[in-house]
């Protein structure tokens, strides 16, 4: 048993501004979580490594994008992450190399095993980091979308087996 029964295990993801890629992120796998009966075993959050876009709800195209799949994002708010990040959750999951150098300094060599780039848990999809959509079109946020689900499927494996299911 790697896990107790009573402490959740805690998920963060993190890109640059949280509103657009961590923050669906986070919708999704709260969809996929909720989905697997899971919801009181695994806590989600997101935050951004800037400051650009705190208090902000998430993009508009992000959340077109995740409606049209079902999936409502609006209550979500940008906010930046923080050394407390580090100590709280058991994946720190970055959206790409960026973000995953920032986390990097951010927090403590002790709690460098947290880290990870979201994408290691999709490695068929063939690419490590979740391209930044912001500056492109309506495609770029289908495609992350798309990134996003495989990366929850293959995390929320992870999490059943090591953590969840004892042995
Ligand atoms: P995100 O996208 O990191 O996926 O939330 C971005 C949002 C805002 C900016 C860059 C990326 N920006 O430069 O303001």
């Amino acid at each position: 048993m790697t896990s107790t029964q009573n402490k959740p295990v805690r998920v963060l993801f993190v890109c640059l501004g949280n509103i657009c890629r961590s923050p669906t992120a986070q919708a999704v796998f709260e969809y996929k979580v909720r989905a697997a009966g899971l919801e009181g075993a695994i806590e989600i959050d997101s935050a951004g490594t800037s400051a650009y876009h705190i208090g902000e709800q998430p993009d508009r195209r992000a959340q077109l994008t995740a409606r049209r799949r079902g999936i409502d994002m609006s209550g979500q708010r940008s906010r930046q992450v923080s050394r407390i990040d580090c100590e709280r959750f058991d994946y720190i999951l970055a959206m790409d190399s960026d973000n995953l150098y920032d986390l990097r300094r951010l927090c403590s060599p002790e709690q460098s095993h947290k880290l990870a780039r979201f994408l290691d848990f999709a490695p068929q999809a063939g690419i490590r980091d979740v391209p930044d959509p912001y500056y492109g079109g309506s495609s770029g946020f289908e495609n992350v979308f798309d990134l996003i689900e495989m990366a929850a499927d293959g995390l929320l494996a992870d999490i059943v087996q090591t953590r969840l299911n004892g042995s």
